[in-house]
């Protein structure tokens, strides 16, 4: 939209949330509030400036330089709040209003906002919603037209006024020159003592332009006051979230468990059992199968890939692979394709070739391990001297016996082998057998004789 500013109210604490943390910046499925505003009127080609006051630090923190900010230092009220933005309203166009904590509004909704006070000619409109209960909503008051003459909040309501059930979403679209004039005018005659942005609407209407009413559902329009609806509101863009996944081909056992970030990559003929949690960007391919309870943050998984039960953070395997359960991929590990990464068996900074095997309980930290290599059971990678971290090399072909410890830096050339149990600190040359322990010796009849 062209000429059309977003402004974003976050400026408010959120007292309800009991949070040291500004209301705005409280996650609903993988993103702050605020960040679904952001996307929502981003989608619309309306450019945010969000207004930021209680816990500021917090907000610029996270969206740095990706947004434009204005700063109300006390938070006097919803219309002092856009007064801030003043700067950034078109001299000739239209100001979006939203806040930050209702993350359920969608990018359509916005627009037919937008859409019907442009194309109409109006002065604004109003976004409004018909709730079972209005209770703590401001009301919309119409004029006999069916145009929106004032809007009254809840505390400051006859019990007549009570009983309207159609409520004011805080979701507008006004002329940006007559909204300027309007906030100009507004004054704290209120039960809280505040600078109200809804009495733009009694005092645009008594000047006689017109504001419309859009309506949205009770669900689009609902806000977050608490962590109880923060919780609900959560629950409601997970399924959105799960129905695109599923609408794009990917099978979602039972969407009302599954944890899925709005910017994950999922695709075609994947399956997804409950309880996974996947977060920060990470990528599926098709016809990977997740399994059961894991959690996968910031990491890729090659088609046709299986993982149970595990802990992915920033790590990437490749295809054809199992992954778990419980195993635990740490930072940088890189598992390529037709690997097995098997139960209680940790990565951490290693690229493993395609074709290896730690089918169980195994540290491998700090490793260049090749392709067709196998580690076995209880192998450790000692990596770390007390001081530094030193890596190891493990070439094509090697199998890593039973119990190894592998001392870095060091080296087991190509097909290669250690025998079980051995403490290994120096190179073992390719085609070799490293047995580094002591021998057995058995004392006969020993017991008997103690
Ligand atoms: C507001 C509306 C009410 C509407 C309701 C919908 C007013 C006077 N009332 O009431 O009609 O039904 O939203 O949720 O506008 N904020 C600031 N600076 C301030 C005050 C608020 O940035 O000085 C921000 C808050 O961070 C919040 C939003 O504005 O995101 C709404 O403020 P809040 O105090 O929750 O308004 P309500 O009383 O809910
Ligand atoms: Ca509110």
């Amino acid at each position: 939209m062209d000429n059309t500013r977003a402004i974003i109210l976050a400026a408010g604490k959120g007292t309800r949330m009991k949070s040291n943390l500004p209301k705005a910046m409280h996650e609903a499925a993988g993103r702050p509030m605020l960040g679904w505003a952001i996307e929502a009127v981003r989608a619309i080609d309306a450019k945010p400036v969000v207004v930021v006051g209680y816990g500021r630090e917090a907000v610029e923190e996270y969206f740095k330089d990706s947004v434009d900010y204005a700063l109300q230092l006390e938070q006097k009220g919803t219309g002092h709040a856009c007064l801030m933005a003043k700067a950034y309203m078109p001299k000739d166009g239209f100001v979006l209003i939203t806040l930050a904590d209702m993350p359920l509004l969608t990018p359509a909704v916005a627009q037919a906002l937008c859409d019907d006070a442009i194309e109409n000619g109006w002065a604004g409109a109003v976004l409004a919603a018909v709730l079972d209960d209005p209770a703590g909503y401001g009301r919309v008051l119409r004029d006999e037209a069916g145009f929106a003459a004032g809007i009254v909040e809840h505390r400051d309501c006859t019990p007549e006024q009570r009983k309207i059930r159609e409520v004011n979403t805080s979701v507008y679209c006004f002329k940006s020159n007559l909204l300027l004039a309007a906030l100009d005018q507004i004054g704290t005659d209120n039960d809280q003592g505040e600078y109200y942005l809804t009495d733009v609407i009694k005092i645009l209407s008594g000047m006689g332009h017109k504001i419309g009413v859009s309506c949205c559902s009770a669900e689009e329009g609902s806000g977050v006051n608490d962590r109880a609806q923060l919780a609900e509101a959560a629950r409601i863009l997970r399924r959105r979230i799960n129905r695109a996944h599923m609408a794009a081909g990917v099978t979602i056992i039972d969407p009302e468990n599954t944890y899925i970030d709005p910017d994950a990559d999922i695709g075609a003929d994947a399956v997804i059992y409950p309880n996974n949690v996947i977060q920060k960007g990470s990528r599926i391919a098709s016809g990977a199968i997740l399994y059961p309870g894991n959690h996968i943050v910031a990491s890729v998984i090659g088609e046709g890939t299986q993982v149970r039960s595990s802990t992915l953070i920033e790590a990437k395997v490749g295809a054809d692979s199992t992954i778990g359960p419980n195993a635990y991929l740490r930072p940088g590990s890189e598992i390529g394709n037709h690997c097995r990464i098997g139960d209680f068996v940790e990565v951490k900074n290693s690229v493993i070739g395609d074709g290896s095997k730690a089918s169980h309980l195994a540290y491998i930290g700090d490793a260049d391990v090749g392709r067709n290599v196998n580690i076995s059971c209880g192998v450790v990678f000692v990596n770390y001297d007390g001081r530094k971290k030193h890596r190891t090399v493990v070439e094509d072909g090697a199998f890593v016996g039973c119990n190894t410890n592998l001392v870095a830096p060091v080296k087991v050339g190509r097909n290669a082998y250690t025998a079980a149990g051995s403490t290994i600190t120096k190179d073992v040359p390719e085609d070799a057998l490293a047995i580094a322990r002591s021998r057995q010796e058995n004392k006969e009849g020993w017991s008997k004789k103690k």
